[in-house]
Order: structure tokens, then sequence, then C-alpha cells
């Protein structure tokens, strides 16, 4: 359930046409429900309100610093995988105790940031980044709090690219070969051994594999009690997929009770890392139509509808062939027809649908896409020297803008043109 509905053939967000925010932003725009934001956030960490638990949302799924805000206040933390969401999750105002740190690459920098701002765990995945946090944290004279991402290799029956807990996959560390490694750290002086933590893919639509993730985990937190190593955290990842077209994910709190179920009772505080379960269905695109026009070439034609947002605006039809569904925001009794709804872009994957069944629009027509909540305007790029999108979040009847548009100017910011080029 969400709060984009249409009233009287005209698309809502909560309370507010979306038109009257186009009329007011301009195109295109990111569009977030304060209301189905909160919604899916409590849907889900309500799931996991009989156990201890920290719903750590994932920050590179939706990173706006109002969003961010938005979660801290329902007693959510985050999933940060850099210093840049460090920071943001800090200026929304989260508190570091509820903060873990994920990621293969942290750069030195990065671990020295996490180690000042006082967060709660970083999810260790090789023994090069152990050694190098034990340093940087032996420099500052602190203990850092760590836990180990496993890979369990469980195949998480999704997309190639968001597979992350196979054997092949770069992410964590062999669960066969963590143990030595626990031991290693456990002996480490700047080093505490607090948890164990996985994440195995993204757009999940089956529990098993979850379950069959944190059956390796259990056993795993049992024999690193054979070594004397405790464990307080175990952390789960995200990963609990949406309906963009007509996947059937669990919905989660069938998902909780899955995992609670399988935890037996393990005594651990439950971290959860989800992204796309909360706000992919909480957030809209809205692009408004440039031209239509039809391309002939022997007997077939093709129908191409151009919107003005384009795969630098929002890449997950580009990039891994994912579906969104696009709606006029003034409902259309005309005809239908097949077309390609593509952007602006010099490059023929510039896409956001193929081969659609779309009514007839036309020029300055709005249309919405849908489920874009998540990965849409965080995987935005400039593109083309294209400003990203704004972004706007309403409430009821009011709405913000959180993100200005780029403007042009903002392109060239630190660009210079060196002495050694200019015209003698
Ligand atoms: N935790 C870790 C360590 C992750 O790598 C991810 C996502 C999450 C949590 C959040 O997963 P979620 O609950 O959102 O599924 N750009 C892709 C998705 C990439 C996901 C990468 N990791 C897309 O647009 O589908």
């Amino acid at each position: 359930m969400n709060h984009f509905q249409y009233k009287d053939g005209e698309l809502f967000c909560e309370d507010i046409p979306v038109a009257v925010i186009a009329q007011e932003v301009g195109t295109p725009f990111y569009l977030y429900s304060k209301a189905t934001l909160t919604r899916h956030f409590q849907a889900f960490d309500s799931g996991f309100a009989d156990i201890d638990h920290i719903t750590c949302f994932a920050v590179k799924s939706c990173s706006n610093i109002a969003v961010l805000s938005l979660f801290s206040g329902l007693g959510g933390g985050a999933d940060i995988v850099s210093g840049g969401e460090l920071f943001r999750a800090l200026q929304a105002g989260m508190d570091p105790r509820r903060i873990i740190y994920s990621g293969v690459g942290k750069g030195e920098e990065e671990l020295r940031y996490g180690l000042k701002s006082g967060i709660l765990l970083f999810n260790v995945e090789s023994e090069q980044e152990l050694l190098r946090l034990q340093k940087v944290a032996a420099d500052m004279g602190v203990t850092a709090p760590i836990a180990f991402r496993v890979n369990p290799d469980v195949d998480p029956k999704t997309h190639a690219y968001i597979s992350t807990g196979l054997a092949k996959n770069k992410f964590g560390i062999p669960i066969d070969e963590a143990l030595e490694l626990y031991v290693q750290a456990a002996e480490m002086e700047h080093i505490k051994v607090m948890g164990v933590s996985c994440h195995i893919g993204s757009q999940l639509t089956l529990i098993s594999p979850f379950v069959e993730a944190l059956r390796k985990v259990k056993a795993f937190v049992g024999r690193l009690a054979e070594k004397g190593i405790a464990i307080n955290y175990i952390d789960l990842g995200g990963g609990v997929g949406i309906t963009y077209d007509d996947e059937e994910p669990p919905h989660p709190q069938e998902y909780a009770k899955a995992i609670i179920e399988e935890l037996g009772g393990l005594k651990a505080t439950l971290i959860l890392e989800p992204g796309r379960v909360i706000v992919g269905n909480a957030g809209i695109m809205v692009t408004e139509v440039q031209y239509t026009k039809t391309n002939r070439g022997g007997d077939k034609e093709k129908n191409f509808v151009v919107v003005d947002a384009g795969m630098n605006d929002l890449t997950r039809p580009s990039l891994y062939g994912a579906y969104h569904s696009i709606q006029p925001v003034q409902e259309k009794t005309t005809a239908s027809q097949l077309v390609d709804i593509v952007g602006p872009i010099c490059e023929t994957g510039d896409f956001l649908a193929q081969d659609r069944v779309f009514p007839q629009v036309e020029q300055g027509d709005l249309l919405a896409v849908m489920s874009a909540g998540a990965y849409g305007f965080t995987m935005a790029s400039n593109y083309n020297s294209r400003p990203r999108a704004a972004e706007v979040m309403v409430s009821g009847e009011r709405f913000a803008v959180i993100r200005e548009r780029e403007t042009i100017e903002s392109l060239i910011k630190g660009e210079a043109i060196p002495e050694f080029l200019e015209k003698k």
C-alpha cells in the first residue's frame, strides 16, 4: 500500500496533485511520500518488535538527509558504505551508536572518520582491512568494534549484478576461512570483536535464501563460542524485494517471522539493513513528454515517447534491464500503442521502458515512473552535462523541496582551465 493514487483521473501523492508540484518545481523530479516512508519503515521494524534489534536503513538506496532524518526519528539507524554516507547520516541527526559501516573498500581516512564518530560496528571484509583498521585505531589510541562480513555462499536467486553472497562475488570472507581471522582479531589490542554479518543480495523474492544464510551464520556462531569468542550482534543485511511488476516478494512481517524462528533463542542483537523494501515504493520520478515520434524502416516502425528524464536520472532500466511501471499523471483514455519511452541522452541504451503498451500521449503530458524511491536519485549522474533532478517530499497537503535541482553552473564547480592552456 502506498500513497500514490488516482482521484478523479489525476495522480495524487497523499493529498496533493502531482501536477501541482510539477508546476512549481519543474521536471524531472523525484517525489517521496512521508506517510508511505513511515508506513514502510514501521511495517518492517515492527516485525522484530519482540526481539532486540536495530533497523539500520541502507543509505545507498535513498540518501537524502530529510529521508534519513525521518527514519532516525522513527528509531532507525543507518547502514553506510562510505565516508560520504557517514557524513549524511550524521548531518541527518542519526545516533552514531546506530550506524554500521559495510563495504569492501574502506579507505584509511574513512576508517578514521568512522572511529572518530564512534559508530557501532565496522563490517570488515578482508584480512587487509582488519590490519588497516587495527593500525588506524592504534594511531588514534582507540578500539575498533567489528564484525566480519562472512560470505555464506548462498544463491539469492536475483539479478547477477546484485547477488552478493555467492563464493564468486567480491563480498565478505568465505565462511570456512573466517574462523581463523576471528581468532586473530580477538587477540588484537585495538580491535574488539562484536558480531557476525552477512548480506546475500538485493531484490530477493524468496525467504528461503535468507533462512539458509542465517542457518550457516548460526552454526558459525556456535563454532566461535567453542573458541571462546562471544558474539553480541548478528547482522543479516538487507535484501527483501518489492513489487515493480508482477513479483510477489514476502511481506516484511512474514520475513521477520521466519528470521525470528530460525534465530531460536540465540542471545544477540539482530541488525537489519533494509533499503529498497522501505523506500522503493515510497518514491516516484516525474517527467514530462518532450516529443513523440515514429521511426520507420522497411515494413517496420517504432514509436518513441521522448521525455525529459534519462538514464542519468534513473539508470535502473538501462543498467539492469529493470522494469518500472510508468503511468500518465492525468489518466488517459486514448488508444494504446507499443512504444519505447526514452530520454534525451545520446545513447541507444537510454530508455525508461521498451516495447511498452502505452496510451497515446502528447508533448507536455506528465508521466510518473513508479517504484523509483530506491536506487533512483542515488544512482543519478551528470552524464551529458545534465543537472541532477530535484527531490521533493510530501506530507498530507504540504510539500517541500528536499534537494534543489542542480544548475548548469554547479556542473563545472571545481573545474579549472590550467595556465598552460590559456591563450597568450
Ligand atoms: N546492506 C548491504 C551490505 C548491501 O550491499 C545492500 C545493497 C543493502 C544492505 C540494501 O539492500 P536492499 O534492502 O536495498 O535490497 N542498485 C541496485 C541495488 C544494489 C544493492 C546493493 N546492496 C538496484 O538498483 O537494484
